[in-house]
């Protein structure tokens, strides 16, 4: 008996095979993606069945408390991606390329694709924006790796976009938009990431491409969706955006879980005589002889 899940297509073990995703939006089947910066996290993630992990440079805010995703490094996505690949065996994991990663040159992003692959254990990489990025995926892919394009609100480039705002909302920047994404296909991207456009774009875009697209506050009708990690379990202070649900509240559940542990420790409650380690009592005994010799001198 085969133990194939009937979802799959073309099932085989371990990995979920990245040409299974276009089976998946061929079949009307939505694809899951989620973010993840650790091991506990990948394996999570893994066990709860999500078929793609983004370790995401929304790192730089929900892990390490930066205002926006600019500073992140290379050094820091691929450690990152490390911890996650450690921990997530099924879902294909995508390592974000930071900003400065890939803008220089094509063989800028190729070397910093290289190294997320060969280093971090990725699968695939993800860049933002068209323009000079559609070069730079057409030259990772040429190397063999697979990459995630992302269109509409692109973080690192908010300032250039008038900050942390939807994307493609006249009719003339929705046109845009799509044509970034094609553009984006065109150069060998697997899937596309859209970030906080209207949901008609994202339909039409979702309707135009071949490839799976992937929505953040993009509607209902994208192939798949993504949420961050920290704003979908409620492990964030910051305010999250407006496409968020939150499925956990687990800022709240550490915080309860801390101040209990606070009040055991101050009151003497914690730890009890199943915390503690002992010795044989004859061994204790005569550790305890020989401190009380000595101390009495
Ligand atoms: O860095 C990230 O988490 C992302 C997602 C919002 C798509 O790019």
């Amino acid at each position: 008996m085969s133990d194939k899940p009937s979802r799959y297509a073309s099932w085989t073990a371990g990995k979920l095979p990245l040409p299974e995703l276009l089976e998946m939006k061929r079949r009307g089947e939505k694809i899951v993606m989620v973010t993840a910066y650790d091991a506990p996290a990948g394996r999570l993630a893994d066990a709860a069945g999500v078929d793609l992990i983004l370790v995401g440079d929304s790192s730089g805010m929900v892990v390490h408390g930066r205002e926006s995703t600019v500073a992140v490094t290379l050094e820091e996505i691929l450690v990152m991606t490390q911890w996650v690949t450690r921990g997530a065996k099924r879902p294909i994991v995508v390592a974000d390329m930071p900003f400065g990663s890939y803008e220089a040159s094509d063989e800028q992003a190729v070397s910093n694709a290289v190294r997320l692959v060969k280093e971090g254990g990725a699968d695939a990489v993800k860049l933002e924006r068209g323009g000079t990025t559609v070069s730079r995926a057409r030259a990772i892919v040429g190397a063999g790796i697979p990459v995630m394009g992302h269109v509409g609100l692109t973080p690192q480039t908010a300032t250039v976009l008038g900050g942390f705002k939807a994307q493609g909302r006249t009719a003339e920047r929705a046109r845009l938009l799509i044509e970034e994404a094609k553009a984006l296909e065109a150069a060998g991207c697997f899937a596309i990431v859209l970030e906080a456009v209207p949901a008609a774009v994202a339909r039409a875009a979702t309707n135009t491409l071949t490839v799976p697209t992937i929505g953040i506050g993009a509607g209902p009708d994208t192939d798949g969706q993504v949420l961050v990690w920290h704003d979908m379990l409620g492990y964030y202070e910051g305010r999250a955006p407006r496409f968020v649900k939150r499925y956990a509240d687990l800022g709240a559940v550490i915080t309860d879980a801390l101040a209990r542990f606070a009040d055991d420790v101050r009151s003497g409650a914690f730890p009890e005589e199943q915390h503690t380690y002992a010795m044989p009592d004859q061994e204790r005994e005569t550790f305890e002889a020989e401190t009380t010799r000595k101390a009495g001198g």
